[in-house]
């Protein structure tokens, strides 16, 4: 047009500089994955170190034996874990010493306990897990520690499985955001000041304790946060000091105390994205404008 000099008998359309343009394609964070980032950052604030939490199957012996679970407890039944087929088996931990401690603990009993009083076997704690929970990982962490014991606060957040029916707030997968903290003589006393100041930075003012039953914490605490939007009292975490029967089979010393807890990654996302059936968070169902449209997570005053 500018060679033949036709453009100056043609008329163009005005641009618009009001218009927006079209997006960018682009990649998006998933809710998820924002407030992970958002947790993430409360724990390094508060001197954490992140655990290596990349190995979804476990063995027994370190998703339950080593957390003094007995090898008859419900939660190591086929209706609430999954087991795998392949491989079935895995290798007992190189520690000959760790493994006839724990297996002593649960037997007869040792370190001060009278221990559970039943056959204990090797074969059972052999047996591949898809882990159930990320406390398989902190024990493996508190193991390592007990060669060099020095006060140590670690956390991760990372996929957890267990055999559940599916609903509108449960999927047979979810997240969980744990912390444990080694200490010298701390006290109960030091894990309520700890989680009145963690769920503070969530934006919780006012927790409240409920005792509660772990078989490796002792005691236990459910951690409850008045819901504004519900108008009732919920349970955001569960919480305790890991018991003698565990931290003394490892060889860490009698008064180094851990104090431990736990949370989902989703009830969190949910209430802050108003997400209400998780099947809109995950799986197969989710809208990806959800994904692609939603802001920035703030852990901050309107979560709960
Ligand atoms: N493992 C616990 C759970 O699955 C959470 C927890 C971690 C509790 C550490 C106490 C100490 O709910």
């Amino acid at each position: 047009m500018i060679a033949s000099g036709s453009w100056a008998k043609a008329s163009f359309k005005p641009y618009n500089f009001n218009s927006e343009g079209v997006l960018p394609p682009s990649g998006a964070l998933h809710p998820l994955n924002k407030v992970r980032e958002e947790f993430r950052q409360i724990f390094f604030s508060m001197g954490f170190t992140e655990m290596p939490t990349n190995q979804y199957v476990e063995s027994g012996f370190w998703n339950f034996d080593t957390l003094f679970v007995p090898q008859q407890h419900p939660a190591r039944d086929l209706q609430d874990t999954f087991f795998l087929k392949d491989p079935a088996v895995a290798k007992p931990p190189k520690d000959k010493e760790y493994w006839e401690n724990t297996k002593a603990v649960h037997e007869g009993g040792a370190f001060g306990s009278i221990g559970y009083r039943y056959p204990w076997r090797g074969e059972e704690s052999l047996r591949t897990v898809l882990r159930t929970h990320t406390t398989a990982v902190s024990a493996y962490m508190l193991k390592k520690l007990a060669a060099d014991p020095k006060p140590t606060r670690l956390f991760s957040i990372d996929k957890v499985f267990r055999n559940e029916a599916v609903d509108a707030t449960h999927l047979a997968e979810f997240h969980q955001v744990e912390g444990v903290i080694a200490d010298y003589d701390v006290t109960l006393g030091d894990l309520i000041g700890f989680m009145e100041q963690f769920f503070e930075k969530m934006g919780v003012h006012g927790c409240r304790f409920k005792p509660t039953y772990n078989p490796y914490t002792e005691p236990s605490m459910e951690i409850f946060a008045w819901h504004q939007g519900l108008g009732k009292w919920v349970e955001i975490g569960n919480s305790g000091m890991f018991r003698p029967e565990m931290l003394e089979p490892m060889g860490l010393p009698k008064n180094m105390r851990v104090l431990g807890w736990g949370l989902s990654l989703e009830r969190p996302t949910m209430i802050k994205y108003g997400v209400s059936n998780i099947r809109e968070l995950l799986g197969h169902k989710v809208n990806l404008d959800f994904i692609e449209s939603n802001p920035a997570a703030r852990l901050d005053e309107d979560i709960f």
